[in-house]
């Protein structure tokens, strides 16, 4: 079976992984940089911008390609699975129409709110800068000043975080010719649920947290995301049972809302949740596996990814496709020095040592056998344990080991950390 993977981060270097494990799987890439971990195990690959829809057309046809799994959003929102469909090749990855969950958080809040779907922020749409800074300066309360596109995870401003009420308004003064979306500040604890979809079943994976900060104890600006965790019962001890079963019950609402509207919704469903003292909250949703999370979930899934894939084509899928291994995970990333803001390319590095770990390559040149950073994420570890603290251990050890200029956040899966996001949960509800 011949499939064509989109993307070429880490997600995708996972998914890749992931897909191969099957023997009868042929893997094709279309990817805007050379990922050397995927380069390895494609028997063929396009170095190319996978939002250019009609090349990666012709290169799917030109090997005739069956399936594709689409793995950022850019190209979804480009209408990749829209042009491949047409062809015939089944996508993971929705259409245009139904991505716009992700790529227009606008639409987002109008169709929860239209289908009168739980855990929707309060939340007001501007159509001017202005109309936005009137809204910031007489509103009570905090805000998070958002566009409604796409930015890659680093264009929300959230007051009594990154910025104060001034700030929020100088920032939104900055966002012209977009729609503005200014929602309520949620408090609580974050967590990541990711399901697969046929476009009616959801199977969902294990619960993951990830850090959006770039340095330590959670400061600093909003980046890819630095890192994640998941626990060996694939939940969090502050996520309740009912917070859990409400979070999936949105989800499914949501894909049935988007088949209402006449755009079902095929594959990975990405519900981003701020667990508040009253119960979750979508901060927002994605339409594909999340970076770094599909590293963690991809790395203990038990089943084959291409069975999956082909059950959430064929809108066959069901919840006996899917198990995962009752195994902690750690993933740490390793970034440029400067990273988000004024990333240094260019450095050699060199891996060490690395034990009960997996490497996964993400914005990294591997030239005659050496390893340079680019701009963005460089490459991850994902520690596998029996706990989390084992986890933890292994993923530690092996970014420590690597030498070069990059940097990684130590405090990620620490005990430490964990037990204050135990601590904040019972604090809120307390
Ligand atoms: P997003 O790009 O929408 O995922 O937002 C990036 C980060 O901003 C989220 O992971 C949250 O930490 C924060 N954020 C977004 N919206 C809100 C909100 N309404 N209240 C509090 N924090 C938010
Ligand atoms: N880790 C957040 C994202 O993939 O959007």
């Amino acid at each position: 079976m011949k499939i064509l993977v989109a993307g070429g981060g880490g997600r995708e270097h996972a998914i890749c992984l992931a897909l191969t494990k099957n023997a009868n799987v042929e893997l094709y890439s279309v990817m805007g940089k050379k990922n050397p971990g995927i380069a390895k195990i494609a028997r063929e690959t396009l170095i190319h911008a996978e939002t250019d829809v009609p090349a990666v057309r012709a290169f799917a046809k030109e090997h005739n390609i069956q399936y594709a799994f689409i793995g950022p959003e850019a190209p979804l929102e480009a209408g990749l699975a829209d042009a491949l469909t047409k062809e015939g090749i089944g996508c993971v990855g929705p259409v245009k129409a139904a991505a716009r969950i992700e790529t227009d958080k606008g639409f987002c809040r109008e169709l929860m709110n239209k289908h009168g779907i739980d855990g929707c922020p309060a939340y007001k749409l501007c159509k001017t800068p202005e109309e936005a800074a009137a809204f910031i300066r007489q509103y009570p309360g905090d805000l998070a000043v958002k566009p409604t596109g796409l930015t890659g995870g680093k264009g929300v401003k959230v007051m009594g975080e990154q910025v104060d009420r001034e700030g929020a308004v100088e920032y939104a003064m900055t966002l012209k010719d977009q729609v503005i979306i200014l929602e309520e500040r949620l408090l609580g604890e974050e967590f990541t649920l990711m399901a697969f979809t046929d476009g009616k079943t959801l199977v969902p994976m294990p619960l993951v947290q990830d850090h959006k900060r770039a340095f330590e104890g959670d400061v600093g600006p909003n980046t890819g995301g630095m890192g994640s965790y998941s626990l060996e019962d694939h939940t969090f001890p502050f996520v309740t049972e009912t917070d859990y079963a409400r979070a999936l019950s949105i989800m499914q609402a949501t894909v049935n809302a988007l088949a209402k509207e006449g755009s079902p919704y095929k594959g990975i469903l990405y519900g981003q949740f701020m667990n508040t003292k009253t119960g979750p909250k979508v901060i927002e949703f994605n339409a594909r596996f999340g970076d770094p999370e599909a590293m963690n979930v991809l790395t203990i899934l038990n089943s084959d990814l291409f069975t999956i894939a082909e059950h959430i084509i064929s809108g066959t899928l069901s919840a006996q496709d899917v198990s995962f291994e009752k195994k902690a995970t750690v993933c740490k990333y390793l970034v440029p020095t400067g990273y988000p803001d004024k990333p240094h390319a260019g450095d050699v590095i060199t891996p060490g040592q690395a034990e009960n770990t997996i490497l996964y390559y993400a914005n990294v040149e591997l030239e005659n056998g050496v390893l340079k950073t680019l701009t963005s994420r460089t490459m991850a570890y994902v520690g596998v344990g029996a706990g989390l603290a084992e986890a933890e251990k292994y993923a530690e050890a092996a970014c420590r080991n690597v030498t070069g200029n990059v940097r990684y956040r130590s405090d990620i899966g620490t005990e430490t950390l964990f037990a204050k996001r135990i601590a904040h949960m019972k604090e809120l509800r307390s």
